[in-house]
């Protein structure tokens, strides 16, 4: 895979992975460089709306921030190794702290759609691990970062941003999901349930990075409301609340 210069020598240590509907959170920055994921060879391609698939280097409260605005997911046809090349690139440069976001549907009735619930665990029914081949038998006991946790969550509160905690159930999709499966997820400990993060997650606690992961909460999981769920739907909400995730990095990024 041959990486552009500007992204080797970046210094970022710090990237986020935007998922569905909260690419505008790149546009609110400044920018001093980006590069289309089809122009590294090598680099999967998501044709999922939304998605834009882009790798930027941006500034943030005067540190370099990487940001990976889009990804692709299993249900594209990817394997679990293609969806976390992006990881292993990321990690090859020099990120060492990694957020991951997603849009997802909340399983918990005190988890308003609209808000953001950062992942406190999860449970992988992907029925694929990145892994697959090696290394095997790595611990997976604390995937998300006790100490980035920590800091999010004092800053959310010093902010008076909500933010909750909780389990991420992933289902591979494209289908949404039943109500006999929100049932079973509800009845086995998830919060929220999504179609990506998580081998993203697996790839990046193997490599030894810092992982946060954070859920925005764009509808009711079927059959918690009347409502059809739509993917345009889940777009509008994520653009809504991307605007708490930015306040929230800008003041978090600097203690991380
Ligand atoms: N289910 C699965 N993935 C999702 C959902 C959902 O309800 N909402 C956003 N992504």
């Amino acid at each position: 895979m041959k990486i552009p210069d500007e992204l080797i020598n970046c210094r970022a240590e710090t990237a986020i992975v935007l998922g569905s509907g909260l690419g505008c959170f790149a546009e609110n920055l400044p920018q001093t460089f980006s590069v289309d994921y089809g122009a590294i060879d090598g680099l999967p391609v998501s044709g999922v709306p939304g998605h834009a698939g882009r790798f930027v280097v941006a500034s943030l409260a005067g540190q370099p921030l990487l940001i990976a605005q889009g990804r692709v997911h299993l249900y594209e046809g990817w394997s679990a190794q293609d969806v976390v090349k992006n990881i292993s690139l990321m990690h090859a440069i020099g990120i060492r702290k990694i957020l991951l976001t997603n849009a997802a549907g909340t399983l918990n009735s005190s988890y308003l759609p609209g808000s953001w619930m950062m992942l406190s665990d999860h449970i992988n029914l992907l029925g694929a691990s990145p892994l697959s081949g090696g290394p095997n038998f790595v611990d997976m006991s604390h995937i998300y970062s006790i100490r980035l946790r920590g800091i999010f969550l004092q800053i959310a509160k010093q902010a008076g941003i909500p933010l909750h905690e909780g389990v991420y159930a992933a289902m591979h999709g494209p289908q949404f999901e039943t109500p006999a499966e929100i049932r079973m997820l509800k009845a086995i400990g998830s919060d929220a349930v999504g179609m990506s993060t998580v081998p993203e997650a697996i790839q990046a606690h193997a490599l030894g990075m810092e992982v946060a992961g954070f859920s925005c909460l764009t509808n009711w999981a079927a059959g918690l409301s009347p409502t059809p769920l739509s993917h345009e739907d889940v777009h509008a909400v994520g653009q809504d609340a991307a605007g708490q995730m930015i306040e929230l990095l800008l003041k978090a990024l600097p203690k991380i």
